[in-house]
This record gives C-alpha cells, sequence and structure tokens, in this order.
C-alpha cells in the first residue's frame, strides 16, 4: 500500500497513518490483478488499488481511494467505488461523505460519476508545497 500512496498521491499518507487505517473503526477494500513473473512461468498476485473508510453509526467518510498509476484510467477506480458503496449499503449506512483538494479534478469527476454532489468548501484546509488550497465536501445519500 505504501509504494502505491506515494506513487500516486502528491501528498501521501505515511505509513503510520495507513497502518492505524485497520483500526475497528474503518473498512478497507482492495484491488488485485494477476500479473506474470518474468523469471519463471508462474504469476503471483499484485495489489493495484485499495479504499480507506471509517463508519460511525449510519454514516461513513471516504478517506483514501488509489489506484496504481500503471493501472489508471481502467475503470477500477469506478470498480472500488461500487465496491465501497455495496459495503456501506450492507453495514446500514444511509450518508456518505467525503473531502477531496479542489485541485483533483480526476477524484471529483470519479465522485461525481458514482452519484456524489458537492455540498460545501473548506477554505485552505490543505497544505500544498506552495500553500494551501480548498477542500470541496462531496456527499451522497443512500436510499437502503
Ligand atoms: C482518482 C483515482 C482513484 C481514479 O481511479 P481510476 O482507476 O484512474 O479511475 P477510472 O478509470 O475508474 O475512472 C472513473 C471515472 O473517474 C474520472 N476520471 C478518472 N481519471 C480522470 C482524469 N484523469 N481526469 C478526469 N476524470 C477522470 C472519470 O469520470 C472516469 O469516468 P469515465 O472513464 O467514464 O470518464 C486515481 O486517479 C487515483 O488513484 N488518483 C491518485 C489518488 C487520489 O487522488 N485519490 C483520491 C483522493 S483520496
Amino acid at each position: 500500500m505504501l509504494v502505491i500512496e506515494q506513487a500516486a498521491h502528491a501528498h501521501p499518507w505515511s505509513r503510520n497513518l495507513l497502518a492505524d487505517s485497520f483500526g475497528e473503526r474503518y473498512f478497507t477494500g482492495s484491488l488485485w490483478q494477476t500479473v506474470p513473473i518474468t523469471t519463471t512461468q508462474e504469476s503471483t498476485e499484485q495489489l493495484v488499488g485499495y479504499f480507506i473508510a471509517d463508519c460511525v453509526l449510519d454514516e461513513s467518510t471516504l478517506m483514501n481511494i488509489c489506484v496504481a498509476p500503471k493501472w489508471q484510467g481502467q475503470g477500477l477506480g469506478r470498480l472500488l467505488m461500487k465496491h465501497y458503496l455495496q459495503q456501506c449499503t450492507l453495514r446500514g449506512i444511509n450518508q456518505c461523505w467525503l473531502e477531496v483538494r479542489a485541485s483533483n479534478i480526476a477524484a471529483q469527476a470519479l465522485y461525481a460519476a458514482c452519484g456524489y454532489q458537492e455540498n460545501g468548501r473548506r477554505r485552505h484546509y490543505y497544505q500544498t508545497h506552495s500553500g494551501s488550497e480548498d477542500a470541496v465536501l462531496m456527499a451522497l445519500t443512500l436510499s437502503n
């Protein structure tokens, strides 16, 4: 996860933050691909994407979703979102939230394609390499 996190995100989570995401109030999902081992005739399973979310009563916040750069643009982000929202439904969650950097147009387009709507902004919420940028708040109500 850490390798993908550092390759895909401009502002990656630390190893400790990723490790903490396996605590009780969180749930995660992962996507794996079968890839050939170049030195043998065999193949192996390789992690290509994941999501991390929390769950408090009937609400969930998607905290991180990531597809390894090599695998992006092939529908895997959408597949991870589908899996996340299915998990939410199974857990009886009604309200889904997330925050995304204003500059992260790809992620915002993915969330909008999954039914999320912008619901507000937090000014200068995220640090950037040259200052700060807004967080866009997005929400999705599930009809369970
Ligand atoms: C955001 C992310 C998870 C999308 O994963 P992906 O596998 O590339 O996305 P998909 O191929 O499933 O695309 C699904 C939709 O996302 C949107 N999208 C994906 N890449 C996009 C891009 N570069 N520009 C604009 N929209 C994009 C589109 O709406 C797309 O639907 P379409 O193919 O019908 O146009 C991926 O870009 C990523 O890991 N980014 C780095 C980590 C990150 O920013 N995570 C989100 C914040 S925590």
